[in-house]
């Protein structure tokens, strides 16, 4: 897990309670474990790694340490169970295309497990998501 040296604010804390993440693109349904975390890029128990674990791919740039956009997600159920975006990931959304009310970092977000959660990732990586080839 990578982290950005120019960022002081610290990581958000991980889920408390277990609670299902469900991939709005497939319908795939991810059951996350806050006694079992998956060690992957992004802050732990951030949606990139719980997507990552799950064998879903999205880009991630950076390698989940808030410099740059690549990993934009939409949260459209439960965003409210995870922190409000930091200053360095607000900066970074502004250059993600078709941002939403609910966008976020996929590295950066990482819900509490008090409510379960829709992801939904952008249609430029839907190719990344599909389980069927093109
Ligand atoms: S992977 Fe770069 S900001 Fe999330």
């Amino acid at each position: 897990m990578g982290v950005n040296p120019f960022i002081d604010a610290e990581a958000p804390p991980p889920p408390k309670s277990a609670y299902k993440l469900t991939l709005k693109n497939t319908g795939q349904v991810i059951e996350v474990d806050p006694e079992n975390l998956p060690d992957e890029e992004g802050a732990k128990g951030s949606l990139l790694a719980l997507l990552l674990a799950a064998g879903i791919e999205v880009d991630h740039v950076c390698g989940g340490v808030v410099a740059c956009s690549t990993c934009h997600v939409y949260v459209p159920q439960g965003l409210d169970s995870a922190p409000e975006a930091i200053e360095e990931e607000e900066d970074q959304l502004d250059f993600a295309p078709a941002l939403r009310d609910d966008s976020r970092l996929a590295c950066q977000c990482v819900p509490d497990g008090s409510v379960d959660v829709e992801v939904e990732i952008p249609d430029w990586n839907r190719n990344e998501v599909s389980e069927e080839p093109h």
